[in-house]
């Protein structure tokens, strides 16, 4: 295999970037398509940059060569030299047209990057996927995302076999072969790098839909399926429409060919892919329908199809000048699809939801081995910085700049950003530059974001003065050292506060430094840019209850001296939901510490008394009310200790959610449980599936104190479940408390849905789930059956992903047994698809802070894969940061 860590090792480093020596105009590529060979036609017209004097060299992976020619002329074996992935040809002049030939091994291609089949050999197809680096693998080219071209792409193949033929950019004819065969042409009139090409060949099914853009454009929206599948993207679809009118609505973009085709397959490494005028998409993104899939699936559909679609213009029109500024791409388009869906369902939840992601994945990412800048400063696989720092806190980086220049402000901006980069593979200095200009603002100062690793500690003191009516609050800052960072510089940090008063209300702020104009307001930011700042309010009657970082308005960990009953008024009466939610947060996280050190009981009942309240107020919203009635997860709950035995944090978790269900009362849960149960309907609306959180949340709650009820309780919704949400929801209810129910409806589960690839996936990892001691026996049950394979990668993060990241006290077993399981699966893994072995191992991030005893465990399961021989420069990069920093 290529790829292998021993053929090259080196690091890319962001300041060697050098402008390319070669560049290519147009491109013409024949596909002569076969799943067992497909051959690679490719002419390159190339340009020579006058002011650098290198020969040319193009880059290709396990490519066979058949035939190379310049200008006309087949080259003597002497003129070129193909040598550790690269390809050097001499001679070559600006103006040049070199042409090769290349045989390709589509079947045989497990890592799914590149040319690839998917599905059985008799009936699956063929497709690509080429970011970050997969082109080289397709034919020799300049595989950098700042070589811009244009693309004349032509499929040839067998008729019956692969009766659809589609490529990025607009038709441009087609017709008939000789042989039962025949060819499609595509014309891509949008210069774009290599990592935006893409092509699909296969039995495919479709449905349409015209779309008018604004400007009166006619664009056909397709979307193709295998035929048992094509039943399921019409919800698909209405999200692609939603997205292409909001991206016009609030963003002035407008779609910029004549088709837009969308395919989906169950063989995919990532979630999905915004290929020029063909999106690709793992199954489990694009299909949907009421019996297989989860509320949180219908709203995960809807938020990458928008997220895919916008890149249209965040990454395809302005594209990235190289992969350290991956954010600029990745972090704006989140940040984008964040905003589109906060506009389509609640903000308050979907805020919840994304802050809750960041601190499950990037903070812990931040705090451990594999921290890295949004902007990384080198790489050695360029596959392992799709992470949650590039994507998610890039995400935060962008919304602190938009929160900096208000909404029409930030509109000014991107209008800036893409007129003057459009066409371009741009930077981030392209992007702050564009915003900060068109605003008069100097944003240069948010680069130290995008430079440095690490989540900033704030902290926060208030005082007040009776006698003066001030009440002085002293914000500082600090960043504890990452990996190959030792020094931290202070960050600009916008905290956006408020005041409340005792009875709830919130206060006028008057700030010493504030003009006549901005002074009243009861929401400000206040922006802290040095080490530690002292911020006065006047005119404050009584000692007030500070609420900070409201909206979380920066991606830091605020720590502060809030008393439980200070957070429990907040729980209780800030007017937004997503504060709430947060001061709920800080308060259970709060209570898991009194639990833990057995110091009182203070923030416990603070806690439980707030919720309580909530719970029997009939004016609360639904889907908060369980988002509250959530405690943070277990692996938030374990960055607050020092050394984590994740046993005892969940055991700690458990008793916390266990003393807030005694609170509220088995026989309250019970009557809510019932009302909630008399609604059920399969409906999408927002009421509908608030209910159906709330039914889950209620339901796991009585379990913790009522196990026999809530099990006959979740028998009997799983039986009667007109949803896949109420279903799946009742059957881990079932499985995490290992009721004796558990087995028969799992096993109705399988039967019903064997021919279900995506319900199965859930089939497989909701048995992951299974309470600590007893869940490897099942894993490695799992692992036997029938439907398992480490071939498809939805598959293995079901199963071994599911039980890894969210089992911890199930994963990290006392005697080593989970890891050593899952290191044997790392290395069989990285030989079939390093991309995936190398995200799987992220699993064992946080290992350095075990307790001794599992420590040394992880470690030695670590060591193990990283003493592996011919590891994949993916998963070697990988283990040799967490063992290393
Ligand atoms: N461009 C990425 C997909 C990608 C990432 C391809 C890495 C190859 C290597 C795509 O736009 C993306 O970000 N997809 C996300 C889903 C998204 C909604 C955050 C993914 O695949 O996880
Ligand atoms: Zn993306």
């Amino acid at each position: 295999m290529n790829n292998r860590s021993d053929t090259s090792s080196t690091l890319v480093r962001l300041d060697e970037y050098r402008a390319p020596a070669w560049r290519v105009s147009q491109v013409e590529l024949t596909f002569d398509l076969g799943i067992d060979t497909t051959e690679v036609t490719s002419r390159l017209h190339l340009q020579r940059d006058p002011a650098q004097d290198a020969p040319l060299r193009l880059d290709g992976e396990g490519l066979e060569l058949l035939s190379i020619s310049l200008d006309g002329q087949a080259l003597d074996e002497r003129a070129w030299r193909y040598v550790d992935n690269v390809l050097e040809v001499d001679d070559a002049r600006d103006g040049s047209v070199l042409e090769t030939r290349v045989c390709l091994r589509p079947a045989a291609n497990t890592a799914l990057e590149g040319l690839y089949l998917s599905g059985p050999r008799e009936r699956g197809f063929l497709l690509t996927q080429c970011e970050a680096e997969g082109f080289r693998h397709i034919t020799f080219f300049p595989d950098r995302p700042d070589v811009l071209a244009s693309y004349k792409v032509t499929l040839c193949a067998d008729r019956d076999r692969f009766p659809v033929l589609l490529a990025g950019g607009n038709p441009d004819g087609h017709g008939e072969l000789e042989g039962g065969r025949h060819w499609a042409r595509f014309v891509d009139p949008h210069p774009k790098p290599s990592y935006l090409f893409a092509l699909v060949a296969g039995r495919l099914q479709k449905i349409e839909r015209d779309y008018v853009t604004s400007s009166g454009r006619a664009v056909k929206l397709v979307i193709w399926a295998e035929p048992d599948a094509i039943g399921q993207c019409g919800y698909a679809m209405d999200a692609l429409e939603r997205s292409m009118r909001w991206d016009e609505d609030t963003y002035g973009r407008e779609y910029d060919l004549d088709v837009f085709h969308v395919v989906a397959t169950h063989d995919f490494n990532m979630g999905a892919m915004e290929n020029k005028g063909l999106n690709i998409f793992n199954a489990k993104y694009l299909l949907a329908d009421p019996d297989s899939s989860t509320d949180d699936e219908y709203r995960a559909v809807e938020a990458v199809v928008a997220h895919e679609y916008f890149h249209n213009w965040s990454g395809n029109r302005v594209t990235c000048r190289d992969w350290f500024q991956l954010s600029l791409k990745e972090g704006l388009t989140v940040f984008r699809e964040q905003q589109f869906s906060a506009d389509m369902n609640s903000s308050a939840l979907k805020r919840i939801e994304d802050v809750a992601l960041l601190r499950r994945a990037q903070f812990p990412e931040d705090a451990g081995p594999l921290a890295h800048p949004v902007r990384p400063a080198q790489y050695s696989e360029i596959n392992n910085f799709y992470t949650a720092t590039v994507y998610e806190k890039g995400s935060e980086l962008v919304r602190m700049v938009a929160g900096r220049l208000g909404r029409e402000g930030f509109r000014r901006g991107m209008d800036r950003y893409f007129a003057r980069n459009d066409g371009r593979a741009a930077t981030l200095e392209d992007f702050l530059g564009a915003l900060g200009d068109a605003n008069g603002i100097d944003l240069m100062p948010y680069l130290a974001w995008y430079a440095q690793a690490g989540t900033p500690r704030l902290s926060a003191r208030g005082h007040y003065d009776a006698a003066h009516r001030t009440y002085t609050l002293t914000l500082s800052q600090h960043t504890p050292p990452t990996p190959h960072q030792s020094h931290k510089q202070p960050l600009p940090i916008p905290v956006k506060l408020g005041l409340f008063d005792r009875a709830g209300g919130m206060l006028p702020l008057h700030l010493t430094a504030d003009s006549a104009e901005t002074s009243g307001a009861t929401e400000r930011v206040v922006v802290l840019d040095r080490a530690e700042q002292v911020f006065v309010f006047q005119q404050v009657n009584d000692a007030p209850v500070p609420s900070l970082l409201r909206g979380f308005s920066a991606p830091v960990i605020l720590e502060c001296t809030y008393e439980p009953a200070d957070l429990a008024l907040l729980l209780r009466h800030d007017p937004d939901g997503f504060n709430r939610w947060e001061a709920g947060q800080q308060l259970a996280a709060r209570a898991y510490d009194n639990l833990r050190e057995g110091d009182g009981t203070g923030a416990l009942d603070a806690w439980c008394e707030a919720l309580e309240a909530l719970f029997n107020d009939s004016a609360m919203d639904e889907a908060l009310l369980a988002d509250l009635l959530t405690p943070p997860g277990e692996i938030e709950l374990a960055e607050r200790e020092r050394q984590v035995d994740p046993s005892h944090v969940h055991a700690l978790r458990q008793q916390l959610q266990e003393q807030l269900a005694l609170r509220i009362g088995q026989q309250a849960l019970q009557r809510r449980y019932e009302a909630l149960v008399s609604h059920t309907s399969v409906q999408l609306d927002a009421r509908s599936q608030a209910r159906r959180r709330l039914k889950r949340r209620v339901l796991e709650l009585l379990a913790r104190i009522d196990p026999w009820t809530a099990h006959a309780q979740a028998t009997l919704q799983y039986d009667n479940a007109p949803s896949m949400t109420d279903r799946l929801a009742a059957l881990s209810v079932l499985v995490r408390g290992n009721a004796s129910q558990a087995h028969a409806a799992l096993a109705h589960f399988r039967e019903r849905y064997a021919d279900n690839p995506l319900a199965m996936d859930k089939w497989f990892s909701v048995q992951t789930q299974l309470p600590g001691e007893l869940v490897i026996e099942r894993v490695h049950a799992l692992e036997g059956d029938a439907a398992f394979t480490l071939k498809n990668p939805n598959r293995v993060n079901s199963l071994f992903g599911a039980w890894a990241r969210n089992n911890p006290d199930g994963f990290h077993r006392t005697d080593g047994s989970g890891y050593q399981l899952l290191a044997e699966r790392l290395t069989q893994l990285d030989a079939l698809n390093p991309q995936i072995a190398a995200r799987m191992a992220t699993a064992f991030n946080g290992w350095q802070r075990l307790e001794p005893s599992r420590r040394a465990l992880a470690r030695t399961a670590i060591e193990s894969v990283a003493a592996h021989v011919g590891l994949s420069r993916n998963l070697n990069e990988i283990v040799q940061s967490m063992l290393h920093g």
